[in-house]
């Protein structure tokens, strides 16, 4: 179905992931990151842009229906920089999709929008939004953008409220929050084949055992992941005391040394 599929932000930890693992599904895979992305292989384009810059984001756009928007800075930072990066540069993502005609996006949120509520509190996508940093209220900036994008213009989204993705979880909280590679490529294969998606959000976390995060009401789209952190569970228990004063889903975040 897809034609062209634009991933931004495509040298990072996600955007490796689907370099590789979306390589056969569209007819050309487009890849853009503001750092050097080597060469094009087959099948893919390579695009070296900054999404601050929105003439630039305009072409890199152009002739996409769908786009993997994983480029941002991906933790809590300066508010000048993060106002570049994930602010100026969503917005301009969403304009020149807007005016490009783009289908659907798929938005890499992340779970720190919600990151204030207590740990072990089952939240969906109804649940209040309580950023825990800088970070966070970028990700709610975005998440709010692609509703104005879907309800005055049609463009479909799903804001991809991202756990913690990477090869193995790291520390107690991903034993909760993990999201293997592997559950993140089914998913966004997933979310790139429903006929009809509207305005979704997600919540992506793989089959962990103490999971604060349900999918309910996204039944529709036909998604299970196959991971869990168990496997793991021993050998991060064995090796990491509970951090003192956590509380928040947010973790590191939601403390009053993390900030920018
Ligand atoms: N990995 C996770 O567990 C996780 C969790 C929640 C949300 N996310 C979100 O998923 C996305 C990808 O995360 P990641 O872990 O791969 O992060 P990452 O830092 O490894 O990758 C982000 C990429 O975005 C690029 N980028 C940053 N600023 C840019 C700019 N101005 N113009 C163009 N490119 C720019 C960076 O060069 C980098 O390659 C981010 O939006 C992040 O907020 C990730």
């Amino acid at each position: 179905m897809t034609t062209r599929l634009l991933v931004t932000g495509a040298a990072g930890v996600l955007g490796r992931y689907a370099r590789e693992g979306l390589k056969d599904r569209g007819k050309v895979l487009r890849l853009s990151d503001v750092v050097d992305l080597g060469p094009p292989r087959e099948g893919e384009e390579v695009v070296q842009c900054d999404l601050a810059d929105g003439k630039a984001i305009e072409a890199l756009v152009c002739g996409c229906d769908t786009i993997l928007h994983l480029g941002a800075l991906a933790t809590e930072a300066s508010f000048d920089a993060l106002l570049q990066a994930n602010f100026l540069g969503t917005y301009n993502l969403y304009e020149a999709a807007r005016k490009a005609g783009v289908k659907r996006i798929i938005f890499a949120s992340s779970n720190h929008v919600t990151g204030f509520h207590p740990i072990g509190k089952e939240l969906d996508d109804k649940a209040e939004r309580r950023p825990d940093s800088l970070y966070g209220v970028s990700k709610c900036f975005g998440e709010d953008l692609s509703r104005l994008y879907f309800d005055k213009f049609g463009l479909e989204t799903v804001c991809l409220r991202i756990g913690s993705c990477f090869d193995e979880p790291r520390n107690r909280r991903m034993l909760s929050t993990w999201l293997s590679p592997r559950d993140f490529i089914s998913l966004v294969s997933k979310l790139l084949d429903v006929p009809v998606i509207g305005h979704l959000i997600l919540y992506g976390v793989s089959a962990n055992r103490d999971v604060w995060w349900s999918n309910a009401h996204a039944d529709f789209i036909g998604w299970q992941p196959q991971d869990s952190s168990e496997p793991y569970r021993k050998s991060i228990e064995l090796s990491e005391q509970d951090p003192a004063g956590w509380r928040f889903q947010g973790g590191r975040l939601a403390t009053v040394e993390t900030s920018a």
